[in-house]
């Protein structure tokens, strides 16, 4: 069996996701319209699951106005599992979509102790300019920190209400049910979570809307209370929550990437030697032991992480991905092969986006402290 443990807050061990799927009652997703084919996060399933999806489908089709709506932890470097999500920012901001990110420095205060200065910091400098550079379009965003919703006070007003407001309508043991350990930081945090992602369908915002939420499958706990507390709701009459959920783009030695450990991740800022270095030294192998015995018997793909990057992020030709898996399986590719083709298509991209994070950075103003 495999050994996971995943919450809002940790995710341990090798995830598995049909697992999950049953254990926290989501759907899998499939076959969606073509529109969302070009992205290869929707195309080859990494976004895997979901709840109420169809909503967003129809508003999309018959061009009804709809949210997309996530919020980022700000620690640490930000790395290649983080571009997961962002790379899907851009993807519903084409569809129409009004984007909103929360900057969840309250959150990272109250479960990580990190302080609110240093979550704007990490927040500007590693997530927003990211974001930037992969191409999220200023018209129609709107960034904000939880510790600073609005200089509008209506707004602002609104969003701190709905999370107070919200508290009436979910009990203790509920919190328990779906935390497990419950202290009063994690209450709040959830229940402005909560506000996070329901807070633009109020008069005061968009009004209500269906609104998609996509996050990591960790993240489930939070929407599944999200969901029962707005229907609980009576003073406005919420949308249901839509959600998405990506699976985890693998560290480099298994697991999920952690910023914690600079060596289980690629950190779009990282330079080619290091790029090199850290793909040679740790990414995980799913090849055979010695040269001889790997011509032999074979490489495995499904469990080898230069592999799983280029499947969920780098290789863009659906053939040739399938060329380097069966050529790998076949033990006609070796791992250095494999790692050296892994590690020239990152720092081409890494180079490009480089590039374009330099230009992101005197674009910061037309995203932060407008709204
Ligand atoms: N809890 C999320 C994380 O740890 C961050 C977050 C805050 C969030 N508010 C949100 C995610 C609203 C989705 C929607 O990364």
């Amino acid at each position: 069996m495999t050994k996971n443990h995943v919450t809002p807050w940790e995710v341990e061990g090798d995830v598995n996701y049909q697992k999950l799927i049953k254990e926290f009652g989501v759907s899998e997703l499939k076959s969606l319209p073509e529109i969302f084919n070009k992205e290869i996060l929707f195309r080859r399933n990494i976004v895997f699951a979901h709840r109420d999806f169809q909503k967003i489908l129809e508003a999309i089709k018959n061009k009804k106005k709809f949210v997309m709506m996530t919020g980022l932890m700000p620690t640490g470097k930000f790395h290649l599992g983080h571009a997961v999500i962002a790379k899907q920012f851009i993807i519903y901001q084409e569809l129409g979509a009004k984007i909103y990110i929360a900057v969840a420095d309250i959150e990272a205060y109250t479960t990580r102790g990190q302080s609110l200065e240093e979550s704007r910091k990490i927040a500007i400098e590693e997530y927003i300019t990211n974001y930037i550079a992969l191409g999220l379009k200023p018209e129609n965003v709107e960034i904000y920190f939880q510790s600073e919703r609005s200089n509008k006070p209506d707004k602002a007003n609104a969003y701190y209400r709905l999370q107070n407001l919200l508290s009436k309508h979910v009990t203790f043991n509920e919190f328990k049910a779906v935390y497990g350990d419950v202290t009063p930081g994690k209450m709040l945090a959830s229940l402005l979570q909560a506000s996070d992602m329901l807070h633009p369908q109020l008069p005061e915002f968009e009004k209500p809307c269906p609104v998609v939420v996509p996050v990591g499958i960790d993240q489930d706990p939070h929407l599944r209370l999200a969901r029962d507390i707005s229907k609980r709701f009576k003073t406005i009459k919420f949308d249901q929550l839509c959600s998405t959920y990506n699976m985890f783009l693998p560290g480099l030695k298994g697991g999920k990437m952690s910023a914690s450990d600079p060596n289980s991740f690629i950190a779009l800022t990282d330079d080619k030697k290091t790029v090199k270095d850290k793909i040679n030294k740790y990414a995980f192998s799913g090849g055979q032991d010695t040269l001889e015995e790997h011509k032999k018997k074979g490489g495995n793909p499904d469990i080898d992480v230069s592999f799983q990057y280029l499947r969920m992020m780098l290789e863009e030709d659906d053939n040739k991905l399938e060329q380097i898996r069966s050529d790998y399986k076949s033990g006609e590719l070796t791992t250095g092969e494999l790692k050296k083709y892994t590690i020239g298509k990152l720092n081409t991209f890494l180079e490009k986006h480089q590039l374009a994070r330099d230009k992101a950075k005197n674009k910061i103003d037309r995203f932060v402290n407008r709204k």
